[in-house]
Formats: C-alpha cells, sequence, structure tokens
C-alpha cells in the first residue's frame, strides 16, 4: 500500500505541474466521491465490488488538456488507463484493471452540435446515445443516426466497437456515418483525422478504440427518417406456433425491404401461467406509416398475422423512447437520464447466422430456455445496406452473408459466487449447443458484446498470435491490419486491456 500511495502522489504531482485546477477533476482514494463516481457508471452488476475496481485515481476531464496530462503522467508513472464513456463493458474493462491504474471517466465530455444544414454533428465521446438523439429531435424532425437502442449507451465505447439498432439495415452501423474524430495517443497529442491519417482513423472505427487511444469526439453523418415511424411488437407462444414463424423470419429477415427492421426476443413468456410457457415477440420499426406496413407485411411475412391495430405511428424520437421500453408519453427528457432504469448482473455472448437454423435446432433452443427461466436470445437482423459495405470498410467484418446477429443473454439480481455460477454455466452450455448452427471458421462473435470467454491477453504479456484466437472471431481478416496499425501508433503497447489489439509479429 505504501508504494501505491506514493505512486498515486507522484502521479498527483505530476498532474498538478500541467494543470491549474485539478479539484472539480481528479478523485484520489481518500477523496469523499471517490465510490460514487466510480460507481455511478458501472452497469453491470457483476463488478460492483471487484478488487480490480480500485484505481489510484479517477480523473472526470472537462477539457481535453487534462486527458493529454493524464496520459504523459500515467505513463511516466507506468500506470495503466482505463477510459470510460458510457461504463457499458460487459466484461468491465473500462474501469477494471489487475495492474495499478487510472481511470479517465469521460462523463463530462459531453457536448453536442448539431450542424442541420451540413446533416452533420460534432458529438463528445462522454455523451450518451440518448443526450445525442435528443440534441438532433431539438434541431430537425427529419434526421437522426443509426446507433444502439439503450439510449445510456457511451459514445466512445459504442462506436468504437461498430453500434448497431432498429436504422441498421437502411444506413448500416453508427462506426460507418464517422466522418471525422479528435483522438489523443500515446504521446499525449491531440490529432484529427487529417493528422492521424487514415489508418488510425479505421481503426478505431470498431476495431476496440482503447487499443489506439483516447476517443475525445466524433463528426458524424447525420441520417434523414420519415416525420412519421411505425413500431410494433407481437408476440407468438409455442402453443401459438412461433417456431414455424421464427423459421419464416429467419429467411427472409436479410432480404426485407431496408426500411423494416424485425427484430426478435426469444425467452420465457407469461410469468403467472402454471405451465411454462415460451415466447417471442417481433419489435419493429418501419420508415413510414401503417398504411404502407400493412400491404408489405401482408406481401412478405403473412405467417405473423400483423394488424393495424398492433401498430403505432409515431416520430423518430419517440421510437428511440419505445425500444428501451419507456412508457407511452414519456417525456422526452427521459433521455437525457445517465442512469439505466434497473441494472443487473448478467453476462452475454453472441454468434452471426449465416443459414437458417432448423426447425429442430429452434426447438432445442426452447428446451434451453426452460431450464433456465430468465435466459433469452436477442435476434438482430442484418441485410439491407449492411450487405453493401465491403468487410474491410471498417474493422466490423460482418457484412453480407450473414442473416442476423444473436445475442445470448442472462441478467439476474441476486449476488453471489454460487449464483453468479449456474448462470454462467447455463450460458455457456447453450452456446455450445448453438455451435452447428452459427458461422464457423472463425465462429464470429461482435466486440459490442465483450466475451473474455473467447480469450484474453496475458497480464503484462500481449502475444499477437495467442491475441489471435479472439482478435479473428471479432475482426476476422480485419485482425491482421488493426494489429500493424497497433504496431505504427502505440509500439510499446501502452494502450492494453484483457482483450486489447496487440502490436503485430510476424
Ligand atoms: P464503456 O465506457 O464501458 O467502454 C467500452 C469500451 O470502450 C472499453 O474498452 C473502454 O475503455 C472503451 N472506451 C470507452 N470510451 C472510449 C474513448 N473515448 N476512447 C477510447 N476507448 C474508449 N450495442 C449495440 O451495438 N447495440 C445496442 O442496442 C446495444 N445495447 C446495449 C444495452 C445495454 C444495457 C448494454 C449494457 C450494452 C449494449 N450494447 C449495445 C453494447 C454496447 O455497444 C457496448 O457495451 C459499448 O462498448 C458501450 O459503450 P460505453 O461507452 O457505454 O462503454
Amino acid at each position: 500500500a505504501t508504494s501505491s500511495n506514493s505512486v498515486q502522489e507522484e502521479f498527483l504531482k505530476c498532474m498538478s505541474t500541467k494543470i491549474s485546477d485539478s479539484s472539480q477533476i481528479i478523485f484520489s482514494q481518500n477523496s469523499s466521491s471517490y465510490s460514487s463516481v466510480l460507481q455511478f457508471s458501472i452497469q453491470n452488476l457483476r463488478w460492483l465490488n471487484s478488487s480490480n475496481a480500485d484505481p489510484l485515481v479517477i480523473i472526470t476531464p472537462l477539457h481535453e488538456s487534462e486527458i493529454q496530462a493524464a496520459v504523459l503522467c500515467s505513463r511516466k508513472y507506468d500506470l495503466q488507463i482505463r477510459v470510460r464513456s458510457g461504463g457499458h463493458d460487459y466484461e468491465g474493462l473500462s474501469y477494471l484493471s489487475k495492474t495499478p491504474f487510472i481511470i479517465i471517466d469521460l462523463i463530462n465530455m459531453r457536448s453536442v452540435e448539431v450542424n442541420v444544414k451540413d446533416e452533420t454533428a460534432w458529438v463528445q465521446s462522454g455523451a450518451t446515445l440518448g443526450e445525442f438523439y435528443y440534441a438532433i429531435a431539438k434541431k430537425s424532425s427529419v434526421l437522426g443516426f443509426p446507433a444502439g437502442i439503450c439510449p445510456t449507451l457511451g459514445l466512445g465505447g459504442h462506436v468504437s466497437g461498430g453500434g448497431f439498432g432498429t436504422l441498421v439495415r437502411k444506413y448500416g452501423l453508427a462506426a460507418d456515418n464517422i466522418l471525422d474524430a479528435y483522438v489523443i495517443d500515446v504521446n499525449g497529442r491531440i490529432l484529427d483525422r487529417k493528422a492521424m491519417g487514415e489508418d488510425l482513423f479505421w481503426a478505431i472505427r470498431g476495431g476496440n478504440g482503447a487499443s489506439f487511444g483516447i476517443i475525445v469526439s466524433w463528426k458524424v453523418k447525420l441520417v434523414r427518417v420519415p416525420e412519421t415511424v411505425t413500431t410494433f411488437t407481437v408476440s407468438r407462444t409455442v402453443e401459438g406456433g412461433v417456431t414455424k414463424v421464427v423459421h419464416r423470419w429467419q429467411n427472409i429477415v436479410s432480404n426485407m425491404d431496408e426500411d423494416l427492421f424485425i427484430r426478435v426476443i426469444m425467452g420465457p413468456g407469461g410469468q403467472n401461467s402454471e405451465r411454462k410457457t415460451l415466447r417471442a415477440s417481433f419489435n419493429s420499426m418501419f420508415l413510414g406509416k401503417i398504411d404502407k406496413l400493412i400491404p408489405l407485411m401482408n406481401r412478405t411475412f403473412p405467417e405473423l398475422g400483423l394488424k393495424a391495430e398492433d401498430c403505432t405511428e409515431m416520430s423518430w424520437i419517440e421510437s428511440t423512447l419505445y425500444f428501451p421500453g419507456f412508457s407511452k408519453g414519456s417525456p422526452l427528457e427521459v433521455l437525457l437520464n445517465r442512469e439505466q432504469v434497473s441494472r443487473n448482473f448478467f453476462k452475454a455472448k453472441s454468434d452471426f447466422v449465416a443459414q437458417p437454423i432448423p426447425v429442430s435446432g429452434l426447438e432445442g433452443i426452447w428446451d434451453k430456455i426452460l431450464e433456465e427461466e430468465i435466459g433469452m436470445l436477442i435476434m438482430e437482423p442484418l441485410g439491407g445496406k449492411m450487405n453493401q459495405i465491403s468487410e474491410s470498410e471498417v474493422p466490423f467484418p460482418h457484412r453480407k452473408g450473414n442473416l442476423y446477429n444473436i445475442q445470448y443473454l442472462v441478467q439476474w439480481q441476486v449476488a453471489g459466487v454460487k449464483e453468479a455460477n449456474r448462470h454462467l454455466n447455463w450460458i455457456r452450455s447453450l452456446y455450445e449447443y448453438m455451435k452447428p448452427f452459427v458461422s464457423k471458421s472463425p465462429r464470429a462473435a461482435y466486440v459490442n458484446y465483450r466475451d473474455i470467454d473467447l480469450g484474453t491477453n496475458k497480464l503484462g504479456k500481449t502475444s499477437y498470435s495467442e491475441a489471435a484466437v479472439w482478435g479473428i472471431k471479432y475482426f476476422k481478416g480485419n485482425f491482421k491490419r488493426l494489429a500493424q496499425v497497433k504496431s505504427k501508433v502505440d509500439p510499446g503497447n501502452f494502450f492494453r486491456n484483457e482483450q486489447s489489439i496487440p502490436p503485430f509479429t510476424s
């Protein structure tokens, strides 16, 4: 403890030579706000009291220069940096470390400037999607941004891992719609697109941003949305023939009209029913009105039996409240709340599906869900615009040929190792069961659904060939280029964590 105390003191001294007033932005372990600042953005309760969640110092910068100072002082005293924007990292990599570290928490760096005329915006990494969507809607009713569904996600982590939501089939990923960025590199320099060059600009758009530096802000291309969109959620149970409907959905989902987004959430149904039942919800948005949607559904997906009365017309910004489940009529200001409505303990894993899963395979999934009545699968459609973007355009490679992404998710409320292990065992056995039905060589995964089971860097030593085991799952052929960019911009591997991109070695 003595030596970490003195490192902390030296670090603070170093900071004080570089910035004039640190009282509002630096929290050391004996500061009274340390725990509340640390815990505020921990979204997965599994990591709340982790022994790896004890940074020497937390910095909540108000200005770029404070980040630059923190990079230089951390290097000087060999401290690791964890960067946190919204804190949703599934494995807590934005605030956990086994070696002495500081957290740079971007919670105060969240300005948004929307330029309606150019249809662009500058948004700082610490802004949440909710804050960003709200700011867009204040300026325009026909502009939006294609990114994730949960409004508390931070722009920093979300975009630097890809980012998809209800507009993915029309406009692709958040990372596909980035025009420029400011990054602070390992030498404490602040670089825009021109200064960083196209290699680094490529890498930060989905390639695990934290491996390359600290992204301060993004310039994004806004996209056109109609004044009125239509949403619907219809559920079918096993008794109601859901297996056939899900099977059909798989066959048509990636070729559907790109104005239509239908995701499927499969899980246990009906909490009060005597008999265990299973349910799939078709949770959807159409970029148009009901009178166009119904004939389109009758033509392409009559098996769902969608009726006009199942549907609600609303604005795009209202749809950003609908998907996370805010009740109808909630004020748009709920988007500004950085706290999640409820926090859980959770574990997730992911797959990409290239061939429809046969009916017998789907039936096996139902059996698995019955084993663990709180587990679920979220199946997000791809196709549309995603098919038109090449695998190497940005580091996210899961494009044409993929029908949909599956996220396996289990959430629980009770702390404790035994409880956690039960759920972890279940999700791992479901993942094993799914093997024959999902993408192969590699069995792909989505980096924003971070999964430490896929493999990790060894403490203090990061080998390219070992990292390739998990790296190829997330990035396929782009992994090598990411490692080559890493060699160029951070050859000493200062920015590292359990799943950071290592420098390339042949
Ligand atoms: P966090 O701050 O934890 O950062 C995640 C990673 O990025 C860490 O490694 C961190 O160090 C790094 N990082 C953060 N800011 C950085 C910066 N400025 N510069 C460099 N590195 C930085 N995904 C999706 O595509 N669609 C969705 O709809 C959802 N929905 C969803 C709901 C919920 C409840 C959760 C918990 C997660 C999702 N996700 C998602 C996954 C989400 O996209 C993923 O967790 C993002 O990394 C979250 O970004 P944050 O900034 O919030 O996380």
